[in-house]
């Protein structure tokens, strides 16, 4: 499936600002690279995302993305911005990471004449220019403590004080987070605020990376080949099944912009529009003998998650991990019960004894009783709303 933006003119604010990153509108005007203008979403993984995404656009909720990188992102933010009533608003990108804890104060919230040395005149922050849109904040895990405390408020009051002022000016914005660290982590660490990560998470959008949603490289690489090729003048440029099959076994650890930038490259020293594998220079690349397939690096990154679990150690984990593979299995399936039993490889009645036991069946008051002393709690995933907090 591929969802296409609607062609709409747009204003670049490239010059007025430093840089780290501009945008505005629509990822076609970005020039300097092919930003896709499509999205691509072919594994079921992927279609749930998008369907939470659907979800969730619409409303003025803050969002906060998850993901390692090149998953999407940038990408995704601007998807949610496109769907919201927003959409005719401008959309702001800003990378934290990429400024200086003095310049990023006043790249935010602005700042007044003569605020400081070389404030020759007074300007507006990202706030201020993505009013009545989106802001995309990326990488704030990076944000410092000091300017952390400051985007709390600015959040919180829906108002910003530039540098150097005495009076706050309101702003209407959407914002959206992303950050490829563990926010959790870093909050436990004393690194982020815990308040500031209960504010951004009012919705969570959880990017898979590319090697566990292996239905979509394909599709992506396809759609890569499409883009590219048009671009360079091989309208039938194609891979061979022998690099359908290195794409496939490669684990991606550069996500969507590793299999982005593959596939450019290897259209550029192809001698023919047929891509074979030599044409590919993946980093890292396991020879195929030897590759393992995509279900080991799952397992492998699954045991990672339980190790972390096992370091914290909750109370009743087993339990915690049990109602978790149950309730993600049954999302998968869509809930159908058959499936998720097949899937899980238990019979349909083992299945509803433990899901009645986790008050996972529905509309099953009587049955969800049988669970009082039972772990479980309906955990943030990618598919619910942070309880709490509803901007
Ligand atoms: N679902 C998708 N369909 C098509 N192209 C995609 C999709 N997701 C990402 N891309 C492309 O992959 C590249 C990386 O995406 P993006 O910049 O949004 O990732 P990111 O997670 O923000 O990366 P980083 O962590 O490095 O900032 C971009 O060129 C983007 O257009
Ligand atoms: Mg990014």
């Amino acid at each position: 499936m591929e969802t296409s933006y609607p062609d709409r003119s747009t204003e670049l604010l490239e010059g007025s600002h430093p840089s780290p990153v501009l945008s505005f509108s629509e990822p076609r005007s970005l020039t300097l690279s092919v930003r896709a203008s499509a999205l691509v979403f072919e594994d079921p993984a992927s279609r749930q995302l998008l369907e939470h995404i659907e979800r969730i656009a619409p409303s003025d909720a803050t969002v906060l993305i998850i993901g390692e990188t090149g998953t999407g992102k940038e990408l995704i933010a601007r998807h949610i911005h496109a769907l919201s009533p927003r959409r005719n608003g401008p959309f702001g990108a800003l990378n934290c990471a990429a400024l200086s804890e003095t310049l990023i104060e006043s790249e935010l919230f602005g700042h007044e004449k003569g605020a400081f040395t070389g404030a020759v005149s007074s300007k507006d922050g990202w706030f201020e220019t993505a009013n009545n849109g989106t802001l995309f904040l990326d990488e704030v895990g990076d944000l410092p403590l000091g300017l952390q405390a400051k985007l709390l408020r600015v959040l919180q009051e829906r108002e910003v004080v530039k540098v150097g002022a005495r009076r706050a000016t309101p702003v209407n914005v959407r914002v959206i987070a992303a950050t490829n660290v563990n926010l959790e982590e870093a909050v436990e660490a004393g690194r982020f605020r815990a308040d500031l990560y209960y504010r951004f998470n009012v919705a969570m959008v959880q990017l898979v990376p590319l090697r566990d949603r292996p239905g979509d490289i394909l599709p992506l690489a396809r759609h890569f080949l499409k883009l590219y090729g048009e671009r360079l003048g091989y309208k039938d440029a194609r891979l061979t099944p022998e690099a359908e099959r290195l794409l496939l076994n490669y684990d991606w650890p550069g996500n969507i912009r590793e299999l982005e930038n593959a596939i450019h490259r290897a259209l550029l020293v192809c001698p023919g529009d047929h891509l074979r594998p030599e044409d590919f220079k993946l980093s890292g690349l396991r020879p195929q003998a030897t590759a393992a397939p995509v279900s080991i690096t799952s397992t492998a990154s699954l045991e990672a998650a339980v190790r972390q679990l096992c370091e914290r150690a909750p109370p009743k984990l087993f339990e915690l991990i049990e109602s978790t593979v149950l309730r993600t299995a049954l999302e998968f399936c869509e809930h159908n019960q058959v499936q998720t039993a097949r899937l899980l490889a238990i019979s349909r009645n083992v299945l509803r004894h433990r899901m009645a036991l986790y008050g996972l069946l529905p509309n099953s008051q009587g049955e969800k009783a049988n669970t009082s002393g039972s772990v479980y709690a309906p955990t943030r995933s990618s598919h619910t709303l942070a309880p709490g907090c509803c901007d």
